[in-house]
């Protein structure tokens, strides 16, 4: 690895006509390291191949000489380092086989773009995804904050997920050393459904894995579909895919789209002779069939439906995910990352004994903002059990599936 980082140097000092690379070194300042993963990078993006100096450890490896400057070298690559607040570089996280977060680096395209056409001036084609969704009131923007790592889950459904994170990076790398691309980012293709009970985290997981992605995400809300035009849902339905396709290719990064609360489309369709409002609905359903067929990029539909998802759907979809209620442990976990850190809490407070109540992430999130805003108004503002228990009673006694269910008697 040094012998060719050295021979790139050499090459580069014997050729006489100016040198892109280097003025752009200048202009940057950037330090001896600095130089090597730019150039390191820059060969991936030249030459393709595997791709293994975008991996972190091997870029580290090639600027360090020992274990302790692998150490201090990190810093470089880590973020906030110049070469990244700088945009000249940026990585994408890949869940590994081993269920850690690896990093992957490139140049940015538009650092790319000066390198191999100097001449050209600026081109701006391609605009921020935030100021182009600001002209339209389809889509809602919305910015992951949080990652995999945040969301509680059921190990089956971590599980699942995983395996999808997998195969998704799995799906881009054959595809692009089929087709010899090297722009990684642009390759991956997925449709997804996640299905389950209300508040068990599936809006908060499709953002978390665009924070993996490190995409955008576009929001469409469903629900809006029928009260958009009535009588001209069919349209509505070409909208949000034409609409999308359009601010896709527009924008840097391509972003996800999110088909929340998308219950409607992918409902069983209705049998033979119907209504006409049966009809219609088949008719939009149809569309929408269509329409994931055509699609290019990640798409994932958010339902609360359990088994009666349209097969029709179920098989154009390749990831089908259940989001399974939390387990005992998994609300213990829930319970314990949402409760406030700063807050004071009685001597006889007891997370184990809040567990036991069979809550979903959502209703649990419910319960403590509710016991926060009782507990705060008093004047002595310390959390106790009893303070829960109330809105614990009051949630599982108005959400009528709670009730039915399991009783609030544990
Ligand atoms: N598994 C989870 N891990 C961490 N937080 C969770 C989890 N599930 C729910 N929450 C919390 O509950 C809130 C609501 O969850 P979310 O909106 O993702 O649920 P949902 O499955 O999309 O529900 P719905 O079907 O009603 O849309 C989240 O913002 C988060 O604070
Ligand atoms: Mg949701």
């Amino acid at each position: 690895m040094t012998l060719l980082t050295t021979r790139i140097e050499e090459r580069v000092k014997m050729t006489q006509s100016p040198i892109v690379v280097e003025e752009f070194f200048k202009e940057k300042e950037l330090d001896e390291k600095e130089k090597r993963i730019f150039l390191a990078l820059l060969k991936e993006e030249y030459s393709g191949g595997e791709g293994q100096f975008r991996d972190m450890n091997t870029l580290i490896e090639l600027i360090s000489f020992d274990e302790y400057e692998k150490i201090k070298n990190r810093a470089l690559l880590e973020d906030g380092a110049k070469l990244i607040t700088e945009e000249i570089i940026d990585y994408e996280e890949i869940l590994n086989m081993f269920g850690g977060v690896s990093r992957a680096f490139y140049l940015q395209e538009e650092v790319m773009q000066r390198i191999i056409h100097p001449k050209k001036k600026k081109k701006v084609t391609k605009l921020k995804l935030d100021a182009l969704v600001q002209e339209q009131e389809l889509f809602e923007y919305l910015k992951p904050t949080s990652t995999l790592d945040d969301v509680v889950l059921h190990p089956k459904t971590r599980e699942t997920l995983n395996n999808v994170v997998k195969q998704v990076d799995k799906e881009v790398f054959k595809k692009l050393r089929e087709w010899g691309i090297k722009d990684k980012r642009k390759a991956i293709d997925a449709r997804i459904i996640f299905y389950g009970a209300a508040g068990t985290g599936k809006t908060m997981t499709a953002m978390s894995l665009a924070k993996t992605l490190k995409k955008p995400i576009l929001s469409f809300d469903c629900s809006k579909i029928l009260s958009m035009y009535v009588g001209e849902s069919e349209k509505n339905v070409r909208k949000i895919f034409d609409d999308f396709k359009d601010l896709s290719t527009k924008a840097k990064v391509e972003p996800i789209l999110l088909l929340n609360e998308a219950d409607q489309f992918l409902s069983s369709r209705s049998q033979g002779e119907g209504s006409s409002a049966d009809k219609m609905h088949n008719q939009m359903q149809n569309i929408f069939l269509e329409q994931i067929e055509r699609f290019e990029g990640i798409l994932i539909a958010t339902t609360n439906l359990l088994g009666n998802i349209d097969k029709a759907f179920s098989r154009r979809f390749n990831y089908k995910i259940e989001f399974k209620k939390p387990g005992k442990k998994q609300r213990l976990r829930l319970w314990q990352f949402m409760l406030p850190e700063k807050a004071d809490y009685s001597e006889n407070f007891n997370m184990v004994e809040l567990a036991k109540y069979e809550l979903t992430g959502g209703q649990i999130n419910l319960i403590i903002k509710n016991t926060a805003y009782k507990v705060a108004v008093r004047e002595e503002s310390v959390f106790s059990n009893t303070d829960f228990l109330e809105e614990i009673e009051k949630e599982m006694g108005s959400s009528f599936e709670g009730a039915k269910s399991m009783g609030f008697k544990v």
